[in-house]
């Protein structure tokens, strides 16, 4: 029998779609799977008459490769994948490539890479975005790794990925783990936008009064504009739906409790080892977080008291005011996202190329948006930026629009509701841009009580003061 040009271990959502989309693309797959009944559901399903192999045993799935051997793995981010590298060690061969699709742990990828390098098997660590329909018709894909080996997958990976015009949302991002940390580092922006738009959300409909079918209206409106992207797009269609059932908006009868898989958290806590201050990205975190915290909100819903909402709505100025300060907020949100990544790449010796970066988030992934046009032109013109925002056409659209990102914070803080990403948004613009900040003071304070000395504006040194 033929040899298949890739293997793909993992039937799962992703792995089902994404195998289908590799053999649409005119190479065929062996697939596996730990149980073998989802295998033969593929296989008399959605695969029928494709080149679509089905294996039930890894070295029979093994055997059906092609050398060097290309393997896919689209299994649960975390044990099942150490499981599965486990499981297919002894069957592969030096110069054999492994590629890892999930959503793992970067330093998991570090360790699983030289591990495997011991053996001479090539691992790629490879970001995936744009979920279920993503994968079937076009995903953004972040492959990290060696570089010798990406030719062998390249071509399989940029005919697989979503399509721009500016090319297939696929570049090789960097060694090792470089792939997954770019992923990761999306993730925390899709969390840090979509807390945005979910403030926008109830600024406009407690404040605005504006209905859920009105809601719906203005985001596919505001698609069409500067906001134009793919979370915007997909409010305006959650906002339209409506519940069969009982005729109201789908959206109100949802429980206010968001989960998460990890992979935000972990942006915030390697930021925060690399001393990267991305309060957008956090913000996002605690407003999962406290939203998990249900049972004491209802109850403290009856005992705690805020403003009392205005008889009247906000005047309708304000709905242009909001869009102007999502926008701020968004550029904001991504300059925080790219200023992380700048440090990795320099921490971590990724040599990441952040325009090309910006490039394949334009399409296919889920932060896919306009904005990453300008974005990516900031990077190309100066690939050392220390800050997006300080790039002309970032600072441009900070000068217009930040008027109305305080007008839409001040608002929400006399109203009594809560928009901890824009304020973040509001209280890191404001201190980037500000050359004297208020630590002098804590610098003092330090070598107050902890002789921990400080730094003098008018001369070199260092100094302690006996304060008392
Ligand atoms: C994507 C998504 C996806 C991710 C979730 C995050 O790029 O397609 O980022 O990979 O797993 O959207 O999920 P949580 O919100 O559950 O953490």
């Amino acid at each position: 029998m033929e040899q298949s040009s890739l293997g793909l271990i993992g039937l799962a959502v992703m792995g089902e779609n994404l195998a289908l989309n590799i053999e649409r693309h005119g190479f065929s797959v062996s697939v596996y799977n730990r149980t073998a009944e989802r295998t033969r559901q593929l296989v008399e399903g959605r695969a029928r008459g494709k080149r679509i192999r089905p294996t039930y045993d890894i070295r029979e799935f093994v055997e059906s490769l092609e050398r060097p051997r290309r393997i896919f793995l689209m299994v649960q981010a975390g044990r099942p994948v150490d499981e599965v590298l486990a499981q297919l060690r002894p069957h592969l061969a030096a110069g054999d490539i492994v590629m890892d699709g999930g959503n793992s742990f970067f330093k998991d990828t570090d360790r699983r890479s030289a591990e495997l390098a011991e053996a001479g098997i090539q691992y790629f660590g490879v970001g995936v975005s744009g979920g279920e329909a993503g994968a079937l018709n076009g995903p953004c894909i972040m492959p990290g790794g060696p570089r010798e080996a990406y030719p062998l997958i390249e071509p399989i990976l940029t005919s697989i990925a979503a399509q721009t015009p500016d090319g297939p949302c696929c570049a090789y991002i960097g060694p090792r783990s470089a792939g997954h940390y770019v992923k990761m580092v999306h993730n925390g922006c899709e969390y840090a936008i979509m807390q945005l738009i979910a403030e926008a959300y109830d600024l406009l409909r407690s404040a605005c009064r504006l209905s859920v079918p009105q809601l719906a209206e203005l985001f596919a409106e505001w698609n069409r504009g500067e906001l134009n992207s793919y979370l915007i797009e997909i409010t305006a269609k959650v906002l339209e739906r409506v519940d069969e059932e009982t005729g109201q908006p789908l959206v109100d009868l949802i429980l206010d409790q968001a989960g998460q898989k990890g992979t935000g958290k972990w942006t915030s806590q390697d930021a925060l080892d690399l001393g990267v201050v991305i309060p957008n990205i956090d913000a996002a975190l605690w407003g999962r977080n406290i939203s998990a915290l249900k049972g004491e909100r209802v109850a403290a819903a009856k005992l705690l008291t805020g403003p009392d909402l205005p008889a009247e709505a906000l005047d309708s100025g304000f709905v242009a005011t909001m869009r102007e300060a999502l926008y701020a907020g968004m550029v904001i949100s991504y300059a925080q996202a790219m200023a992380l990544l700048r440090t990795a790449s320099r921490e971590y010796a990724y040599d990441l190329d952040l325009a090309e970066i910006a490039r394949i988030w334009k399409g296919g992934c889920i932060i896919r948006a306009r904005l990453l046009d300008l974005i990516q032109a900031a990077f190309r013109r100066d690939p050392s930026l220390a800050n997006l925002l300080v790039a002309p056409e970032c600072a441009a659209i900070l000068a217009r629009t930040q008027a109305s990102l305080r007008r839409a914070v001040q608002a929400a803080v006399g109203l009594g509701i809560p928009v901890p990403g824009l304020g973040a948004a509001l209280a890191y613009f404001d201190s980037y841009r500000r050359e004297r900040l208020p630590v002098n003071l804590i610098q003092a304070q330090r070598d107050f009580f902890g002789a921990h000395t400080y730094q003098r504006i008018d001369r070199p040194g260092t100094f302690h003061t006996e304060w008392e």
